[in-house]
């Protein structure tokens, strides 16, 4: 690894809708908060024509629809803008990347193009001398379709560069809330040892979004909720609540834990796939008091895609025996919601009687990451007052803007932690290659299942939780979603 600071950090698909809402705005962040190495450079890269220019207005028009630019932040930014005019799969676009970046190649290449120009873009920039033994790759989902298809893509990367400069990115392990869950189980002596069987009833995750497919469907519609969302996000947030307390913080020793829940996993098959898993597609209906098409309407023809998935994951180790993990991800749900519920058995004998003992009700911790983050743990109390003793739940909340106001700071975007990390080379928030394929793994298991039992996505409206089944899911073991 490089001792010295990086100097160079190349954008390839600089004109792309990442590149645009998440990077340069994160870059731009870090930048006023001083965080940048000072020799940085900003290379963008992309098909059409253009010039540093051009690209530098393009830049400060999607900055400045974002947030008000500081002057003395955005000279010291834009003085770091470089731009090159090319098709980094081909030689000549290749060449013209290397007299921008100079001898001794990148320090870090943020890969932001489809998946299907990973191969060709590495072997490019590697024979024209962008990418030398030290340059960093940062590779954005989906890294592939499916296992085989993750394994070509990890090939050719693999062939290009070692594994320490390899940083898959999953944007919710840049997530403040995600992280906070690290420190949740692991620097309070509290919850560790509730963290069981014993004493969990069961995990919830969901992962709601108000927002439909709209212009993406050419790349969704051949994804679906199980490889756009399940795969990744939502893997990576089960791995958190589910993994064993590394060694310590260092990057294997956390990536080591995660592997062995995936692994954990318990397949599904043709004969629980019907009964542990639904899927879903929305239809026309209204979300947030407004009109909004069918997902076929988007697409324009008939589609098997799922844009909901609701299913049981079972975690096959001592620690969750019998413990099951809902999990729930649809577009067009009614609200944005992003929450993970550890729901806590009931008390194992109630001395309540009458009406008190109805009143009981299991703790639950609830960790909300989105829209607000909050951490909330609902406890019994006794209800004020003369009368026979009646409880009541009460939210023991750790609001982090209420509690830390000011100090909070504003609310990062995922992709600065992230950013700031590949240019210091902490390769602990991204995903290691055996993690991806872990994770592959279950899925494609998933998807099979599906296709064995020939399950079709049910309908549900827009502006919805989804189909009726996702509630019989989780209802038919005398439980129900936190909603
Ligand atoms: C992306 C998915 O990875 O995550 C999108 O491709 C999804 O379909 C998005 O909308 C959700 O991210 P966030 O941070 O808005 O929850």
């Amino acid at each position: 690894m490089p001792t010295t600071d990086p100097t160079t950090l190349v954008i390839l698909g600089a004109s792309g809708d990442l590149a645009r809402r998440m990077l340069l705005p994160s870059l731009y962040n870090l930048d006023a908060d001083g965080l940048l190495p000072a020799a940085l450079r900003v290379i963008g890269v992309a098909r059409g024509a253009g010039d540093a220019g051009r690209w530098r207005d393009e830049v400060r028009e999607g900055l400045e629809s974002r947030c008000d630019l500081d002057s003395e932040v955005w000279a010291r930014f834009s003085a770091r803008l470089d731009y090159c005019a090319g098709d980094v799969t081909r030689a000549d676009g290749a060449a013209c990347l290397k007299g921008a970046v100079g001898e001794g190649g990148a320090s870090l290449i943020f890969f932001s193009l489809s998946p299907s120009l990973f191969t060709a873009a590495c072997e490019t920039l590697r024979a024209g001398g962008v990418i030398e033994g030290h340059t960093r790759l940062v590779l954005e989902k989906p890294i592939g379709r499916d296992l085989e298809t993750s394994r070509t893509i990890n090939d050719a990367v693999g062939a290009v560069a070692a594994e320490r400069n390899i940083f898959r990115i999953d944007h919710y392990l840049g997530k403040e809330t995600v992280q906070n869950l690290i420190a949740l189980r692991f620097a309070n002596s509290l919850f560790e040892p509730l963290w069981t069987s014993q004493t969990i009833d069961h995990v919830q995750i969901t992962v709601a979004e108000t927002q439909g497919v709209g212009d993406r469907w050419p790349y969704y519609d051949d994804f679906g909720a199980i490889r756009d969302m399940l795969q990744n996000h939502m893997l990576q947030l089960l791995c958190l609540v589910a993994m064993e307390p590394p060694s310590d913080l260092e990057p294997d020793a956390v990536r080591n834990e995660k592997v062995k829940v995936l692994r954990s996993l318990r397949p599904f098959t043709r004969a629980s796939a019907p009964v542990e898993s639904v899927r879903g597609q929305y239809t026309a209906g209204a979300v947030e008091g407004e009109a909004v098409t069918a997902y076929l309407d988007e697409v324009g023809r008939l589609t098997r895609t799922e844009t909901f998935v609701a299913l049981t994951a079972r975690v096959d180790n001592w620690r969750w025996a019998g413990v099951p993990f809902f999990l729930r991800t649809g577009k067009r749900m009614p609200e944005r919601r992003t929450e993970i519920v550890i729901q806590f058995k009931p008390v194992p004998h109630s001395i309540f009687g009458g009406a008190a003992e109805a009143d009981l009700v299991a703790n639950r911790l609830v960790i909300a990451l989105q829209p607000d983050e909050d951490i909330s743990l609902t406890i019994m109390n006794k209800r004020p007052g003369l009368g026979d003793i009646r409880l009541q739940p009460l939210p023991l909340s750790l609001s982090l803007s209420r509690t830390l106001g000011e100090d909070g700071g504003r609310r990062r975007i995922a992709y600065e932690r992230l950013l700031l990390d590949a240019l210091r080379g902490d390769q602990t928030l991204f995903v290691r290659r055996d993690e991806v394929e872990a994770a592959w793994t279950f899925v494609d298991g998933v998807a099979d299942a599906w296709d064995e039992a020939d399950l079709a996505p049910r309908p549900y409206p827009a502006g919805s939780w989804g189909p009726p089944g996702a509630f019989a899911l989780i209802e038919r073991t005398g439980r129900a979603w936190n909603d």
